[in-house]
């Protein structure tokens, strides 16, 4: 029986990197919808469980896309509401790449210190990709602070990632060079999760931070998120500290969400959200 893999999109169009994903994790046909809703998935939830016996609805799945993490979370909890016994299929939420890019940057960073204790700053972490990765950091015990241009965005992204995930982040404004300065300060790892071809740091804002150990750049768009390091590091050693760049550890986040697509057609009950794929990406990653 085909494997056939329903793209569920927030936004009007259907992303094509998660179709491309989608194929090369297994699925044998992929089927896009754009402007997907809460309200809408209704019916394409009835069509995915209603339509194929009991062992063989592993083989339909749903993959929740698009720009903006809160709707992809209420389509999520829209889908699951509509689920009763086995009347499911399997499920996974990663509005732009969000929770594959920050399960993978993350597990890198656990590769090389034990996060417990440590401070961790994900700069412009407001986007999909920032707030997820401020979750998984603060599950590892970090303490984790998350900067926005205005504080108002970085308290918003805090109290989402509290509500769904009950994690304690640090919301912090680093609109200007003093803001950006203080929110630096003693930090150990550094995560930027800016938007595509935004700069956010000068090199010489971090090469003599004492206290910082890694640094990842999600951007790999130029100008890169931080200046200084290499789309294509991967535990460079630069000043002194550890670099990641977008394609250094992007690679991995590939890895990580072909697996999630494949797992998908495992069973009919499975849901990958960040902490199910963290920990397939640490387990993925340890196995190496
Ligand atoms: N390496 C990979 O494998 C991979 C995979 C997926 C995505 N990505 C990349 O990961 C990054 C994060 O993705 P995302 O979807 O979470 O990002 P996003 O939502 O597009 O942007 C993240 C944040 O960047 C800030 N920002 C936007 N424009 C800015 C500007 N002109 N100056 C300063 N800050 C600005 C905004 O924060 P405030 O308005 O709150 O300041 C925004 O919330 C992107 O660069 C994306 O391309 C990488």
């Amino acid at each position: 029986m085909k494997q056939i893999l329903f793209q569920l999109d927030t936004d009007p169009i259907p992303n094509t990197f998660d179709t491309v994903v989608a194929y090369d994790g297994g699925a044998d046909h992929v089927s896009c919808r754009g402007n997907v809703k809460p309200s809408t998935v209704g019916t394409m939830v009835d069509g995915a469980v209603f339509t194929r016996p009991p062992k063989q609805k592993k083989n339909t799945a749903l993959f929740v896309t698009g720009s903006n993490m809160g709707e992809g979370e209420a389509v999520l909890a829209s889908i699951r509401n509509h689920f009763f016994g086995d009347f499911r299929v399997s499920v996974m939420l990663d509005s732009n790449g969000s929770n594959t890019t920050a399960a993978a940057a993350v597990a890198y960073v656990g590769r090389h210190i034990d996060l417990r204790g440590t401070r961790a700053v994900v700069l412009a972490g407001t986007g999909p990709v920032g707030q997820r990765a401020g979750v998984m950091l603060a599950q590892e015990g970090a303490e984790v602070v998350l900067s926005s241009r205005r504080v108002d965005r970085a308290e918003t992204a805090c109290e989402a990632m509290h509500r769904r995930f009950k994690v304690d982040l640090i919301p912090a404004a680093a609109g200007d060079p003093a803001a950006l300065r203080k929110v630096l300060e003693g930090a150990n790892v550094l995560l930027a999760t800016g938007a595509a071809g935004v700069q956010l740091l000068h090199e010489s804002s971090w090469r003599d931070l004492p206290d910082l150990e890694i640094l990842l750049d999600a951007n790999a768009t130029p100008p890169l998120g931080i200046e200084g390091i290499d789309l294509m590091d991967r535990a460079t050693e630069r000043h002194g500290k550890l670099c990641y760049g977008a394609i250094g550890f992007g690679s991995f986040k590939l890895e990580v969400h072909r697996a999630c697509i494949a797992k998908l057609f495992e069973s009919n009950d499975v849901v990958l959200d960040a902490p199910e794929i963290f920990a397939l990406a640490k387990e993925m990653l340890a196995a190496r």
